[in-house]
């Protein structure tokens, strides 16, 4: 075990970095493990790592192809994909902080190959151009501990839902504990009316909402 690794049991170890989108960013060795944190919230390695895997295991990973992820933040969920699912295929990830794609290499190792696709970009801007379909698409764009709005908004979501490929599903991770919980409920109500199904998980690691759209 390395000595930091160890320390991190007895003593938090934290480095922070600025970032002009989510303030003060801090990595820390937490048990053993290095995690990414906003001033109030985890971004990547931590309780959000395992609120993502909860995601992926509502879906059938066998025939997918193609993944988009929308927030990359330190690229927890593309660990995940890779080592607990043993997903070898396509990748793209869209993030809009460049300190964070740093982070994700320099710390976290993770950083463009030839199944990876690193795109620093504001996500909204990337679902309007895009013309690609993912058989899978995963959303998790927050600042600290919101949503932004844009990312509730019907306009959004008809971009996203042009993306997805037919088959395809999508894991949204909507909110911490109940914000924006109203424009939340009336966004499932339009998803309910655009896609198979729609299922939402409360209070996943007694935090998050959760919500799984799938296709036919
Ligand atoms: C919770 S973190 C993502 C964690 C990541 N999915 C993982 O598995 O480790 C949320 C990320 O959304 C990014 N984000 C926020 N607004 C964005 C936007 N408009 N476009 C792209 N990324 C954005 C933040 O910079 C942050 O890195």
């Amino acid at each position: 075990m390395k000595s930091k690794q160890f320390l991190s049991y007895i003593l938090p170890i934290t480095k922070t970095i600025t970032s002009q989108y989510s303030g003060t960013l801090e990595i820390t060795w937490h048990n053993g493990k290095k995690h990414l944190n906003s001033k109030n919230a985890n971004y990547s390695y931590g309780s959000l790592q395992n609120i993502l895997k909860f995601g992926i295991e509502q879906i059938a990973l066998q025939k997918v192809n193609s993944i988009l992820v929308l927030g990359m933040g330190g690229g927890s969920v593309i660990e995940t994909l890779r080592n607990d699912f043993n997903y070898t295929k396509s990748i793209t990830a869209v993030e809009i902080d460049p300190v964070i794609i740093e982070i994700a290499a320099t710390e976290f190792g993770i950083s463009k190959n030839e199944h990876l696709k690193i795109h620093c970009l504001d996500a909204l801007d990337f679902v309007k151009t895009d013309n690609e379909h993912y058989d899978v698409i995963i959303i998790d764009l927050f600042i600290d501990l919101s949503v932004p709005n844009q990312f509730l908004s019907e306009s959004f979501w008809n971009h996203v839902l042009r993306l997805k490929s037919s088959k395809g599903d999508i894991i949204f991770n909507a909110a911490v504990n109940d914000s924006k919980s109203k424009t939340i409920q009336q966004l499932i109500g339009y998803l309910k009316t655009k896609i198979y199904k729609v299922n939402v998980f409360e209070n996943v690691n007694n935090t998050n909402t959760l919500i799984i759209l799938k296709s036919l």
